[in-house]
């Protein structure tokens, strides 16, 4: 029969030791090995005293139950009041876990449109253009009037046209002012791509932004004439579309080419619809009065244009429904799109 004095004296000796052997841990592990030797469930010093508790008289126990409980709380304590201690003084700054996730690098990748207007560039580079850039606060002047635009065309109306201070200036509207400002500046012959934001006074929804990207061409030289103009796009729509995709042309209206035409595109924009044609630019031959304006003899030079949104061929090309997330600035959308 163990007698509940030797009991509390041996509890007390083994907090006694627990203070010194704690102490003496200066680092995880040590603490580790202390803790599991005093306290640890298995083969802890604390487990074996408290096997004990059963050679005590039944009146004896209570007490040194409580008195083991004690122990082992202030053994506790101890050996966490070391390891806060010893974690602070290993690390300066913040804790590091090293059981966290690596961070991935991450890569820039280009914009889905930006790499659209890229692999169109290339396409006409190839066919001997050059790209021209024009200003995105534009003359009225250049945006309609040079352009052959009447002077009380809807075009110009306030509802679709942002403008700027007294009236003079306008946010372009299209990328066709570069039209008249290449012509100004350089004889033919002239091939010219003019990539760039527009602004037009639009809601923000699923098909409309109130500031896109267009790409502008122009072809000006002795003899142009529309079947040059068929060709090159149609090749242009090969190149993005492939080879056996089907194109045509529609007439259409525009103040500053005649004839005017549209090409469209037979595609699936992933909306359920399935194959129809879609429209995917604006052109024509260049208007006399146009090159009249610009100071290029018409009855000399002959030439074409065109216009188009390369957002809506980024997103005919990744079956992408609503342009508004190509203005949002989601990395988890743009990620997809690699290099
Ligand atoms: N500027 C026209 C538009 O914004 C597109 C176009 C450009 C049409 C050149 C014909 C020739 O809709």
């Amino acid at each position: 029969m163990l007698s509940l004095n030797d009991f509390l004296a041996a509890t007390e000796s083994l907090v006694a030791d627990a203070h010194v052997a704690v102490a003496a841990a200066d680092s995880a592990d040590a603490l580790t090995a202390a803790r599991n030797s005093l306290v640890g469930r298995n083969s802890g010093r604390l487990t074996a005293l408290m096997k004990q508790l059963g050679q005590l008289r039944p009146d004896d126990r209570r007490a040194a139950g409580a008195a083991a409980n004690q122990a082992k709380e202030a053994i506790e304590a101890a050996l966490d009041a070391r390891t806060a201690a010893v974690h602070a003084a290993a690390h300066d700054g913040p804790v590091v876990d090293l059981s966290m996730p690596a961070r991935h690098a991450w890569r820039g990748s280009r914009h889905p449109v930006t790499a659209i207007i890229d692999e169109i560039s290339e396409i006409f580079r190839e066919l001997g253009f050059t790209i021209a850039l024009g200003p995105e606060v534009e003359l009225e002047h250049y945006n309609f009037g040079a352009l052959n635009f009447p002077p009380d065309h809807p075009a110009m109306d306030m509802h679709d046209t942002l403008y700027v201070g007294n009236g003079a200036g306008v946010l372009r509207t299209h990328t066709s002012p570069v039209q008249i400002r290449t012509l100004q500046q350089y004889p033919p012959p002239i091939r010219i791509l003019a990539p760039g934001p527009v602004y037009r006074r639009d809601f923000f929804d699923a098909t409309h932004a109130p500031m896109f990207a267009q790409i502008e061409g122009l072809a000006v030289d002795e003899g142009i004439s529309f079947v040059d103009l068929k060709a090159t796009l149609t090749h242009f729509a090969r190149r993005i579309y492939g080879t056996t995709r089907r194109t045509r042309f529609g007439p259409s209206y525009f103040p500053f080419t005649e004839p005017s035409a549209q090409m469209d595109v037979e595609m699936d924009l992933g909306d359920g619809k399935g194959m129809r044609w879609v429209e995917i630019l604006g052109c024509g031959m260049v208007h006399p009065n146009v090159l009249d304006a610009a100071g290029v003899d018409s009855e000399k030079y002959t030439g074409w244009a065109f216009g188009m949104g390369p957002a809506r061929i980024a997103m005919s090309r990744h079956g992408i429904t609503d342009i508004r997330v190509l203005y949002d600035s989601d990395v988890r959308f743009l990620e997809q799109f690699g290099s």
